[in-house]
Order: structure tokens, then C-alpha cells, then sequence
């Protein structure tokens, strides 16, 4: 695929510019109630920023995905891996809540919750809501046997039971926590489940399908030792709400992983956007005060499907080692490519954005020119908007914009003051395609390794 290369002279900006986005985006938020989305394909650094904010915050709250997240965090020596518990757990005395949106796994849950004991953090604080759905042994097999049998249209998912636990939810067949409560009621849903899953499994796929016994033993239990965590995740919030308590809601995956607004059906089965948090917490959407876009320098995807920045160059495998792009979930190497300003503009718009954060900046350091995606050629014709066809999109080539390196290190800067100019201009170019203001920039993993531009809350 050709791709077309627009240098351009950027000129040294006022200060006017950023006084105007100032205006309309961005300044400080009464904390109250923040979601925090991922602006991008995921892993965008979203539990980075989250423990980063989680110090302000009374209340962390996930409110959809699963064990198919991966959040890094990293405090001190010490890094962390989260998969369905929010990052707020590393602070002390923090309510985390996995919400009514979460699809659970309860091995998952214990795995976690044993891990954080083992590295000494108390997760006491942890509610559940009684609403989560969970995910069921059938739910992964489910999501294997359909991948494998996709073949060369197989989404890439996480094989973690997600898209099938979603699915039963929608179709009103779904097993809530709040199911494996009563021994007799989970008795017949289970009954009623496994019945047509046996069916199913043995019809399509040739699979013996599951015993009724173990399951329903397995998840008795799970529902005994989930009993102290349980709260109804609405009430609890709103009642924080009320008593002045700043929340701060945790999205897992992104903006282009949302099975509405994503590229679908190359998408998870949530979603991952703002109004996710007011559906999977039970929020009303009056209540929240702003949208924190997390976006990384560059792009990256896991999975399938297009990607118009895409670097299958030296360049892309510069940026796959140098930012450790490995997935936190399945190890997978991630796809890497420039940053997009069209996607950008398209979260910007489908989250209502109101303040960013960029992470791994720092990643950059080695290169001697920079690309910004700033349109893409479609058909000869020059689209400025994120196209909603698939189809489209795929055929689409980017124009980018070219801006120099800085061409040294930033790692773990902490003053913005301090950054090269170059890496100033680079900040400053986003915030002018986008029209939303950096509030924070990450150079580095660490907590510290953080600048605040513009202070939140
Ligand atoms: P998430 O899923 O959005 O929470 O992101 P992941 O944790 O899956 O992936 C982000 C990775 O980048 C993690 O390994 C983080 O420790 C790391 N990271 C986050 N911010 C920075 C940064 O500013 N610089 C560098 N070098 N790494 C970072
Ligand atoms: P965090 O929260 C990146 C991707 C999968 C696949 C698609 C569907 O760490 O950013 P699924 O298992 O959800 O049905 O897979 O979504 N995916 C992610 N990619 N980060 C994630 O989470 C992801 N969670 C799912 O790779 O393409
Ligand atoms: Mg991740």
C-alpha cells in the first residue's frame, strides 16, 4: 500500500491556541465522577493512569470487559498485572467496585485476589456487584471452538469466554452472581443452560459437553466466597455520589473495541466508552463531570482487523521493543503503527473527551521524524472522519504529517518544563488536530514517570 507523505513547516505556536481549547475542553474537574476511557485499540495504558489518579479518588469502578484486559502498574520496583480488578487497588483504604457491566470469572477472581495477597495489598475494600454476569467453563470453550472455526475470519479474541458471556447475557439465558446465591433458583439456570450447551457443543462441534454436578458445586462454592464482596453496585455509588465521594470509573479495552462504535466485528462484546460507565455501574449520565481519553503516542492493536497506520517496517518493530508492545493478557505481540489523529477525533467524539492523556512518550526518544496521521485517502477523495465502513477503512491510505524528533531521552521526566521542544511541538500538534488539551503525558511505566500539564482535579 502506498503511502503519502505531507512534510510540512510547523510554525511555533501562541499561546492562543491552547487558551481556546482551554476554553471548551479541559481546566480542573470537580472530580465527583470521571470516567476514564481508552482512546484507541486498548492497552493504551489505562491502568497506568487510573493508579496515577486513584490517589484523588475515593471510589474506582470497572464497568464492563473481563478477564480479557490486562492492566499494568507499576509502583516502585514492583509491577503489577490486573486483569478484572480495578488498579485503584494498589492504593490503600480505596473502595474498588467490579460493576454490573463486568463479565466475572470467578477462578479468575480468587487468582487475583490470592496474587494481591501474595504481594502483601490488602483487597478488603473490593465490592462485586450482584448484577456482574459470570463467565461459565462453557463460555471459554465457546469462545475457543468458535475462533478455531472462523479460520481466516477469526476476530483474534482473548479466548476468555467474553464474547459468549456477553451473549448469553443479551439473550436473557445469563448466570449472575447474585444467581449462584440461592442453591435452588441456580440449580434450574444452570440446569436450563447446560442442557441447551450440551446440545449445542455436541451438534456443531462433536464436544461430549459438561457435567452438571461439578459445575454446580464449583460455582456454589464460588458464590459462597464471593457473599462478603457482594453490593448493589448502584446504590453504592450513588450513595458515594451523594456524600461527596469522587469516583472515578475504569474502562477496560477502547474506543475501537466497542461493539457499537468500534470497528466491528473486529470489536469485544461491551463497551468500553463513557456511556459503558453509566450503563455498567448504574450511574446516571448527569452525574459525570469528564472524560479522560488515555491515548499512547503511537497506535497499537492486538487482534485482527485494519489498521491504516500500520507499521510492518523497522520502524514498527522499533516501537514493538522499545514499548515492550507484548500483551499483558496472552502474551501476543502487539501491531504498531504511527499515531491517528482521525481515530483521535473519532474517540474525542464518541466519549466526549474532555481532558487527554498521553502515555509513552518516552517511546519515541530514538526517532529521527515522527508521522501524525492527519487524513486518509480513500478512492482519491480525502476523508477528514473516521469512516463507519470496515470495508472502507480498510482500504484506506493515511496522509501524514511529519514533524522532527527530539531525539533524546525523556524517560521518567516528570516536568514538563523539562521536555525537549520537539516533544512540546508533538503534544501541542495532537492537541491542535484533536482540539482537546493534554492534561498528563507519561514517559515511563512508574507512577512518577508522569507530568501533569494541566492539573485534573
Ligand atoms: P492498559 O491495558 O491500557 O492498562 O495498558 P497495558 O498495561 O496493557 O499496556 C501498557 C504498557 O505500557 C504497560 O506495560 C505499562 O507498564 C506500560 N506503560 C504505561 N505508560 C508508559 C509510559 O509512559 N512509558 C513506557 N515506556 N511504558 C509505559
Ligand atoms: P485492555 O483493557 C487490547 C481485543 C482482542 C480481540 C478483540 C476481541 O488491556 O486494554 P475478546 O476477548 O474481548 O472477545 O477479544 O478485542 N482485546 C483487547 N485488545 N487490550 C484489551 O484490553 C483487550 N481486550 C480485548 O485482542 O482483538
Ligand atoms: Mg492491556
Amino acid at each position: 500500500m502506498c503511502k503519502i507523505n505531507i512534510k510540512i513547516l510547523i510554525v511555533e505556536k501562541g499561546n492562543d491556541i491552547i487558551k481556546g481549547l482551554r476554553s471548551s475542553y479541559g481546566g480542573e474537574l470537580q472530580m465527583s465522577a470521571v470516567v476514564l476511557v481508552g482512546a484507541q485499540w486498548g492497552d493504551e495504558g489505562k491502568g497506568k493512569i487510573t493508579d496515577f489518579l486513584a490517589e484523588k479518588a475515593d471510589v474506582i469502578c470497572r464497568y464492563q470487559g473481563g478477564n480479557n484486559a490486562g492492566h499494568t502498574v507499576v509502583v516502585g520496583n514492583k509491577t503489577y498485572k490486573l486483569h478484572l480488578i480495578p488498579s485503584g487497588i494498589l492504593y490503600p483504604g480505596k473502595t474498588c467496585i467490579i460493576g454490573s457491566g463486568v463479565v466475572l470469572d470467578p477462578a479468575i477472581l480468587f487468582k487475583e485476589l490470592e496474587y494481591l495477597t501474595e504481594n502483601h495489598i490488602d483487597s478488603n475494600s473490593l465490592k462485586i456487584s450482584t448484577n456482574a454476569h459470570l463467565i461459565m467453563p462453557y463460555h471459554r470453550l465457546l469462545d475457543e471452538l468458535q475462533e478455531e472455526k472462523r479460520g481466516d475470519f477469526k476476530i483474534g479474541t482473548t479466548k476468555r469466554g467474553i464474547g459468549p458471556c456477553y451473549m448469553d447475557k443479551i439473550s436473557r439465558l445469563g448466570i449472575r452472581v447474585i444467581d449462584v446465591m440461592d442453591s435452588e433458583d441456580f440449580k434450574g439456570i444452570l440446569g436450563r443452560n447446560l442442557e441447551e450447551k450440551n446440545f449445542f457443543l455436541d451438534k456443531i462441534y462433536g464436544h461430549k459437553g459438561f457435567d452438571f454436578n461439578e459445575m454446580y458445586e464449583n460455582y456454589l462454592e464460588y458464590g459462597q466466597k464471593m457473599k462478603p464482596y457482594l453490593v448493589d453496585c448502584s446504590l453504592q455509588i450513588n450513595t458515594a455520589h451523594n456524600e461527596g465521594k469522587d469516583i472515578l470509573f475504569e474502562g477496560a479495552q477502547g474506543t475501537l473495541l466497542d461493539v457499537d462504535h468500534g470497528t466491528y466485528p473486529f470489536v469485544t462484546s461491551s463497551n468500553p466508552t463513557s456511556g459503558g460507565a453509566c450503563i455498567g455501574s448504574g450511574i446516571g449520565p448527569t452525574k459525570i463531570k469528564g472524560v479522560i481519553g488515555v491515548v499512547k503516542a503511537y497506535t497499537t492493536r492486538v487482534g485482527e482487523g485494519p489498521f491504516p497506520t500500520e507499521l510492518n517496517d523497522t520502524i514498527g518493530e522499533q516501537l514493538l521493543k522499545a514499548g515492550q508492545e507484548f500483551g499483558t493478557t496472552t502474551g501476543r505481540a502487539r501491531r504498531c503503527g504511527w499515531f491517528d489523529a482521525i481515530i483521535l477525533k473519532y474517540s474525542v467524539r464518541i466519549n466526549g473527551i474532555s481532558h487527554l492523556a498521553i502515555t509513552k512518550l518516552d517511546v519515541l526518544d530514538e526517532l529521527d521524524a515522527i508521522k501524525i496521521c492527519v487524513g486518509y485517502k480513500y478512492n482519491g477523495e480525502l476523508l477528514k472522519e473516521f469512516p463507519q465502513s470496515l470495508k472502507k477503512l480498510a482500504d484506506c491510505e493515511p496522509v501524514f504529517e511529519t514533524l522532527p524528533g527530539w531525539k533524546q531521552s525523556i524517560s521518567g521526566l516528570s516536568d514538563y518544563k523539562k521536555l525537549p521542544p520537539n516533544a512540546k511541538r508533538y503534544i501541542e500538534r495532537i492537541e491542535e488536530l484533536v482540539k482537546v488539551k493534554v492534561s498528563i503525558v507519561s514517559t515511563g511505566p512508574g507512577r512518577e514517570e508522569t507530568m501533569v500539564i494541566d492539573k485534573i482535579f
